[in-house]
């Protein structure tokens, strides 16, 4: 019997004792604490993302630097805007010029801007008529509907390209490896 209560001292409990109310408690409070630490961390982040995204320019790794943009006559008066290239093409008629829509700054697109009233502005030291500008959303460039730059941080004006038609199929071509004047025009 002796031996017996011996071992059974040497033993121990076979549990630990559970904590007080009190070590509960504040087992709990730490919990929620880091709970709530985590979601308002995970908050800031959320919202810096949103903050951040608009500056950061959109940047295409492949992309074509040729490609057939459609038939001459699909394309409408006016600019059209070919998203997937970054690229307005205009159309007056049957003549044709394209107009990079990448910011000079740091590569964001720009958005076209149709003005309320055509105003007139000095372009190379002429008086020009333009009824259309382009923003860039990013940091706030401006330029006329020629590209020239006139506001913000961009240094050069926006990129004109070529445009030709293709001997295969009639389809409008757009050089994007190919700056022009400004001068360019393509008529079909
Ligand atoms: S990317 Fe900075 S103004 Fe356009």
């Amino acid at each position: 019997m002796k031996s017996l209560k011996r071992w059974l001292a040497k033993a121990g409990p076979a549990e630990k004792p559970e904590g007080s109310p009190c070590e509960k408690g504040a087992t709990r409070r730490t919990l929620f604490h880091k709970i709530g630490v985590g979601s308002l961390l995970s908050g800031i982040a959320g919202l810096c993302y949103a903050m951040m995204r608009p500056l950061v320019p959109d940047v295409l790794y492949e992309q074509a630097r040729r490609f057939k943009a459609g038939a001459p006559d699909s394309f409408p008066e006016g600019a059209t805007f070919l998203e997937d290239q970054r690229v307005f093409v205009f159309r007056r008629d049957k003549t044709f010029h394209a107009i990079s829509a990448v910011c000079t700054h740091l590569g964001c697109t720009v958005k076209m801007v149709n003005l309320n009233q055509p105003k007139t502005v000095q372009i190379g030291g002429k008086p020009v008529e333009v009824h259309y500008e382009f923003a860039c959303p990013c940091h706030g460039s401006k330029y006329y509907g020629d590209g020239t730059n006139y506001a913000g941080p961009a240094p050069k004006p926006l990129e004109w390209y070529k445009l030709a038609v293709s001997p295969d199929d009639g389809a409008l071509v757009v050089d994007l490896s190919e700056p022009v004047d400004k001068n360019f025009r393509l008529t079909v």
